[in-house]
């Protein structure tokens, strides 16, 4: 199955993704973290994108489809993946269309207020990427992952500005996403409220896997 999970930031994504690889048996592929690999690599990429992600902005179009076309043309991405933090942007929906139409785009609803809940209290490893949160899933021991060992630390673009801009870059770039697979009958909207089992419920009932 090729998803594509959309939603504004903090919406779960990157949570449910997680959670739903283990049903689906298909690669998470967060463009997201895609970028933070190159930043921490110091790779040209992450040389170009490092400010544009610490303020909250976006990546341009081509940069960003450029290690999607490449990440997908893995062996692991064969038989299906779960596309989440892309596409942003109506250009970005055209060139998957194009390359690989997804079967389903799945929108996590959350209000403006939960989200910068959520991300203000966020943090993520820095070795394998798993998300936390210091409210409601704090590693067992402060700043240590439970998972590989490695460094839980606060995303750059997770401080009140920052976020602030993503919201607003959210609603002009990716919001109109929405309707554009509405258009396509590709939508599925998913209540992103409550307990990331409950959601995973939801979503499992909604897409019938
Ligand atoms: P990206 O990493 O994709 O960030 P984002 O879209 O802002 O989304 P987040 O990762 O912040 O939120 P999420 O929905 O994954 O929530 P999470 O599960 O972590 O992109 C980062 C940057 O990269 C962009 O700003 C841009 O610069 C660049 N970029 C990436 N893709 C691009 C593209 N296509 N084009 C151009 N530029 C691009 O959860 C958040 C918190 O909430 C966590 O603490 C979690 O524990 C908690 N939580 C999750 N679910 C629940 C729940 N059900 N109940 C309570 N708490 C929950
Ligand atoms: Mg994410
Ligand atoms: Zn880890």
């Amino acid at each position: 199955m090729k998803l594509i999970f959309l939603g504004p930031p903090g919406a779960g994504k990157g949570t449910l993704a997680d959670l739903a690889v283990d049903v689906l048996k298909v690669p998470h592929i967060s463009t997201g973290d895609l970028f933070r690999a190159a930043v921490k690599a110091g790779s040209p990429l992450g040389l170009k994108v490092k400010d544009i992600m610490a303020t909250g902005g976006l990546v341009p179009d081509e940069l960003t489809i450029e290690i999607v076309r490449e990440r997908l043309s893995q062996p692991d991405a064969k038989n299906g993946w779960i596309l989440d933090g892309f596409p942003r942007t109506i250009p970005q929906a055209d060139s998957l269309e194009k390359l690989a139409p997804a079967d389903r785009a799945v929108n996590f609803e959350v209000a403006d207020e939960i989200v910068i809940g959520r991300l203000s209290t966020r943090r993520v490893c820095r070795g394998c990427g798993k998300i936390y949160n210091v409210k409601t899933m704090a590693p067992k021991k402060d700043g240590v992952c439970d998972a590989c060992g490695g460094e839980v630390y606060t995303r750059d673009d997770d401080k009140a500005e920052a976020i602030k801009f993503r919201l607003e870059t959210y609603r002009k770039q990716t919001e109109p996403l929405i309707a554009w697979f509405g258009a396509k009958g590709k939508l599925v909207t998913i209540d992103g409220v409550g307990d990331p089992k409950v959601v995973l419920e939801r979503f499992r009932k909604a897409l019938g896997v």
